[in-house]
């Protein structure tokens, strides 16, 4: 164990641990996977990643279960959409059994670092793709480096599972209505940046973006996807600008599993008038409650929960995710990938 750690208390941040593992895409074939212990990266200054943007990533997480063992949660999932990432800005697609080999090798070499279980802390999976080759004219690369480092995280808002104020601002976009937001691009977060910190600037925790066409919809929630309980269904936005969250697509089914009616569609920003919880969902987010949606366009105010704490259905779904996650509760979905390590 890494033991000069509090894992208890770690925030969702860097933290260097001691291994990362590489492969580049070079004359048409991905090479052998190399593990080093650097930090650092050596690219050419006209590299397309620097200059056109062509850098995708994922984020997953590992846990340490009640058993002791370490378990990746939905690693196919997350293969699945960086494949869809690399298709949609025309990088290379990392082939899903390099992405799994690559996910689990650099879990198993930095065991260590996976945070014990009852921490309340897992072991955040960073996969990145970027494309290398130098380039002036606006033209994809042809050749690409993929890595994978991790590094042990807390919750990512600091009030972890307790309700908090998020914004709607309607002179924000994060990405354009056809444009890059179903894909985990890095440019989607350059993107979101003077949004969110003007969201935190003012006391809020993210931004809840409307749709970027119409801005008559509910879109996402900063680094997550929205969903809300409304007449005991849970509902949560469908729309060719949002990231689809391999998180909430779990929560979706654990709701299914729980009788819970699950509608994807769009949602109606008047329709947060009717709801009775709500919640930020994504692997850094987990699921968190949402106390009061603030309009600061009209100055209207949605509070969502009255007594500043998370709604039942949002605790049991919550609570039956970490179960799954951390080997409690038996993986019916078949989600985890359990390390030999
Ligand atoms: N939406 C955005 C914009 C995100 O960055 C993330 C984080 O990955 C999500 C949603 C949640 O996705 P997931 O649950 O797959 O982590
Ligand atoms: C995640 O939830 O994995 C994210 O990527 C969100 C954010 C930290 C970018």
């Amino acid at each position: 164990m890494a033991t000069d750690i509090d894992w208890a208390n770690l925030s969702f941040g860097y933290r260097k641990t001691s291994y990362n593992v590489r492969c580049t895409y070079r004359d048409g074939k991905w090479g052998e996977i190399e593990v080093t212990d650097s930090e650092y990266l050596n690219m050419h200054i006209a590299a397309t990643a620097l200059h056109y943007g062509q850098e995708i990533f994922e984020g997953l997480k590992a846990f340490r279960g009640k058993d002791g063992k370490i378990r990746i949660f939905r690693l196919e999932a997350n293969g699945q959409r960086i494949r869809r990432s690399a298709e949609g800005i025309l990088m290379e697609p990392v082939p899903e059994e390099l992405f799994r080999e690559m996910v689990t090798k650099v879990v198993a070499l930095n065991a260590d670092f996976v945070p014990p279980y009852g921490s309340g802390a897992s072991l955040y999976i960073r996969p990145l793709e970027i494309g290398m080759s130098a380039r002036v004219g606006v033209k994809p690369s042809d050749e690409y480096t993929f890595l994978v480092l991790v590094t042990p995280v807390g919750p990512y808002f600091k009030e972890g599972f307790k309700p908090t104020n998020i914004c709607i601002m309607r002179e924000y976009d994060r990405v354009a209505p056809k444009g890059t937001g179903r894909w985990k691009v890095g440019g989607n977060y350059a993107a979101s940046l003077s949004a969110g910190e003007k969201a935190h600037s003012l006391g809020y925790s993210a931004v809840l973006y409307l749709d970027p066409r119409e801005k008559k919809y509910i879109d996402e929630c900063g680094p997550a996807n929205f969903f809300a309980i409304k007449d005991g269904k849970y509902i949560t936005p469908e729309s060719e600008s949002i990231l689809p969250s391999v998180t909430n697509d779990s929560l979706k089914q654990l709701a299914r599993d729980m009788g819970i009616e699950v509608e994807c569609r769009h949602i109606l920003l008047e329709e947060l008038e009717d709801i009775t919880e709500a919640a930020a969902c994504g692997t850094a987010a987990v699921a968190s409650p949402i106390a009061e949606i603030h309009d600061l366009d009209t100055g209207k105010k949605y509070v969502v929960s009255t007594n500043g704490q998370a709604g039942p259905i949002t605790t049991a779904l919550y609570n039956k995710l970490r179960a799954i996650q951390l080997g409690e509760e038996e993986d019916i979905h078949g989600w985890n990938t359990i390390v030999d390590a």
